[in-house]
């Protein structure tokens, strides 16, 4: 804790809050006193100015356009780190030895099979159910099938959650979409990475051998890599909310892949490929379209632009961008879709309106094109966004539990703006 103070003047009353420090200098009022001893709680709508939590996990630095996870920069952990060896950094905080990762994966691995039971589930909902409706269900279910890891105050009730959370989503993820599709339910294989098991069980047919593009096995891991965490978003802070009730983390995750479907946030990467589509159906009309995202009183907004906390490009989009280029250069082929996304990117950087509102293309802006690459249709995009983000969740949930002073249930107050108390009227009366 710093010696530092702000002085709040409240009137005649001057009232110190201590300033805390964070590792890379950042300066935080703590305010955590306030209301006690003063009566005054603050107010900041959507959370703008706000922080919910102390953490050590990922640090973004939105000015500069730096994301790192647990101090290691993403453009290295992009590079060189396969999705499982992410997972337990951010969960654990240090990269594993290749005896750690090992046992990590096997613990994983142990855990992709579904008890059969849940096939009904399943079966149960509507061919056209979008996949992230089935995804929340069946992870919401988890609790009902695995009732010896629910309790989030026993360490190893925690660590088989965690197990087997991570082993599972990626099978109920690929399920979902072969569900959607009516084709029968491919199971998971122990003998592959992370990445082929989903490619496969995605895309495999009983009835045939299933060979995969190692390019696509690379860019899958890529992207569930970048999406791995980033910091206290929507969906995060909804994981953290609901898990500070004490309730097991399926129903969390659930609650968080529920959060992360709107298209404001992890939605957009399928808003995004909507809207390119729509471009271009619409004779590639880019002006038409800048000029409706610009009119204020129109609510049309370019979906996978702009961000709460980078006001500079978001690394993570110069990264997908560029893996673009190689896989469309690889494949000697030109996508129309891509060409759309750049020229309007290249249209609205150059535009006042996005300069002076410091609005770039963010992670959801260009992911649809390698996921349209690798023939994974638009309604899996934002689940597979939720399997990138898995760790991420888990890392946070698991921080919030073993926080030093013990987790306290998140319940910001309000303003309240309502009528003052008046005299009920009876219903006869009104
Ligand atoms: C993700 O938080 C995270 O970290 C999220 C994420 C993660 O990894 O978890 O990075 C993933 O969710 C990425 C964001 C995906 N969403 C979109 O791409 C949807 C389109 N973008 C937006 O609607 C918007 O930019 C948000 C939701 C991302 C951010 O919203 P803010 O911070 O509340 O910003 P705002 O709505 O207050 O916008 C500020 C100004 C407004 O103009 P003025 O009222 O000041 O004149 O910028 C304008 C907005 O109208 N604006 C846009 C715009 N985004 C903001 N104008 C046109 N097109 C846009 N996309």
């Amino acid at each position: 804790m710093s010696s530092e103070y702000a002085i709040l003047q409240l009137g005649d009353e001057k009232v110190e809050l201590p300033i805390q420090i964070g590792t890379e200098g950042n300066r935080v009022i703590d305010i955590a006193k306030l209301y006690g001893e003063t009566g005054y709680i603050t107010l900041d709508d959507a959370f703008a100015n706000t922080g919910a939590t102390t953490s050590a996990i990922t640090y973004i630095d939105g000015e500069k356009g730096i994301l790192r996870y647990r101090g290691y920069p993403i453009e290295e952990i992009a590079e060189r780190c396969e999705i499982t060896e992410t997972a337990y950094l951010l969960i654990y905080g240090e990269l594993p030895t290749a005896e750690q990762l090992e046992t990590f994966r096997t613990n994983i691995r142990a855990h992709k099979l579904l008890h059969e039971g849940m096939k009904t589930i399943f079966a149960g909902f509507p061919p056209d159910a979008h996949p992230m409706a089935i995804l929340s269900s069946v992870v919401g279910a988890l609790a009902i099938y695995c009732p010896d890891s629910l309790e989030p105050s026993d360490p190893q009730q925690c660590e088989l959650a965690i197990f087997r959370m991570l082993g599972k989503m990626s099978t109920i993820a690929a399920f979902s979409f072969k569900q959607s599709i009516g084709r029968p339910f491919i199971y998971p294989q122990n003998n592959l990475t992370y990445c082929q098991n989903f490619l496969r069980m995605m895309f495999a047919v009983p009835s045939e051998e299933y060979e995969m593009d190692p390019d696509f096995v690379s860019a899958l891991n890529l992207l569930l890599v970048l999406h791995a965490d980033h910091g206290q978003n929507c969906s995060t802070s909804t994981v953290r909310m609901v898990g500070s009730s004490t309730v097991n983390l399926f129903s969390s995750v659930s609650a968080g892949i529920c959060a992360l479907w709107g298209a404001f946030h992890g939605g957009a990467n399928e808003a995004c490929i909507n809207m390119l589509e729509g471009i271009h159906a619409d004779n590639d009309n880019l002006g038409k379209h800048i000029d409706r995202a610009k009119d204020p009183n129109d609510n049309y907004r370019l979906m996978g632009f702009g961000h709460r906390v980078y006001k500079n490009y978001d690394p993570r989009a110069t990264i997908i961008k560029e893996t673009c280029h190689k896989l469309l250069e690889k494949n000697n082929l030109k996508n129309p879709i891509f060409e759309i996304a750049l020229e309007l990117e290249e249209v609205a950087l150059s535009d006042s309106y996005f300069i002076e509102r410091k609005l770039y293309p963010n992670v959801d802006f260009y992911s649809g094109i390698i996921y349209n690459l690798m023939g994974i249709p638009k309604q899996m995009f934002t689940v597979i966004f939720a399997l990138g983000r898995l760790p991420g969740w888990i890392a946070h949930w698991r921080e919030m539990h073993l926080a030093p002073g013990g987790m306290r249930i998140h319940r910001p107050r309000q303003l309240y703006t309502g009528s003052t108390e008046r005299k009920f009227v009876p219903l006869i009366k009104r």
